[in-house]
């Protein structure tokens, strides 16, 4: 289990600079993104779908986002991360710098994990699915598939993004998504403390 939970910003979580995270002597690192847009879309023609945001099941049977180990003696994060989406997605995305959201120190493996996020338009998040579902080199290795986020709460409480939140996650990346979720403002504070109270209660 990954100690480093790295909500909400806390420098006491082992959330740390990009610089900082560069400079740590004995780290590896590895970036993951979260890719996202708006979608103007409706479930059964009533429930607002409102964005799209896309996860991956992983050979483990995890859910994480895509992205992977970077060696930083070789490529530039961003380098490496565009390089393990092309591997992951088939589809040619250059991140850059600006896309970086945090980073995080898990003292116990001495791993980094850099977190990123890019907004794009709808047309272009189905082209990634498409290319990641047939193209993409390691669809079927180490991708089992890509899968997106529900963010609505159906009535009665457990269906949508608490059953979603129920699932078992790599790493932190449901911190990540979490953190994501309500800093980029796709569901609100509110929203996301109910489906997590929900969740909770799902995995008793
Ligand atoms: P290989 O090419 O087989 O080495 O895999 P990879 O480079 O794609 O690496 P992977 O995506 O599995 O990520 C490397 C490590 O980062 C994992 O072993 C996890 O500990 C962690 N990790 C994986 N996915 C995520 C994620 O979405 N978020 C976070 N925070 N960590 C992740
Ligand atoms: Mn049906
Ligand atoms: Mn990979
Ligand atoms: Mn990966
Ligand atoms: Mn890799
Ligand atoms: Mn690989």
């Amino acid at each position: 289990m990954c100690v480093c939970v790295c909500t909400g910003g806390s420098m006491a979580s082992g959330q740390l600079s990009r610089e900082e995270a560069l400079a740590c002597v004995g780290c590896r690192h590895a970036c993951h993104i979260l890719l996202y847009a708006d979608t103007e879309a409706q479930l059964f023609e009533e429930i607002p779908i409102r964005h799209i945001i896309l996860m991956q099941m992983r050979f483990d049977g995890l859910l994480g986002f895509p992205g992977g180990l970077v060696d930083p003696s070789e490529e530039s994060l961003e380098e490496g991360l565009s390089r393990e989406l092309w591997e992951e997605l088939g589809f040619s995305l250059s991140v850059t710098v600006e896309d970086h959201v945090s980073s995080c120190h898990n003292p116990s493996s001495q791993l980094v994990t850099h977190f990123y996020a890019r907004r794009m338009e709808e047309k272009e998040i189905r082209e990634v699915e498409k290319a990641a579902a047939s193209t993409a080199t390691d669809h079927g290795h180490e991708v089992m598939g890509m899968v997106r986020v529900p963010l609505y709460t159906l009535k009665g409480g457990g269906g949508g993004l608490p059953s979603f939140l129920s699932h078992s996650f790599i790493g932190n990346s449901r911190s990540q998504l979490e953190d994501a979720l309500v800093r980029f403002g796709l569901v609100t504070p509110e929203e996301l403390q109910t489906a997590l109270t929900h969740a909770e209660q799902r995995r008793k």
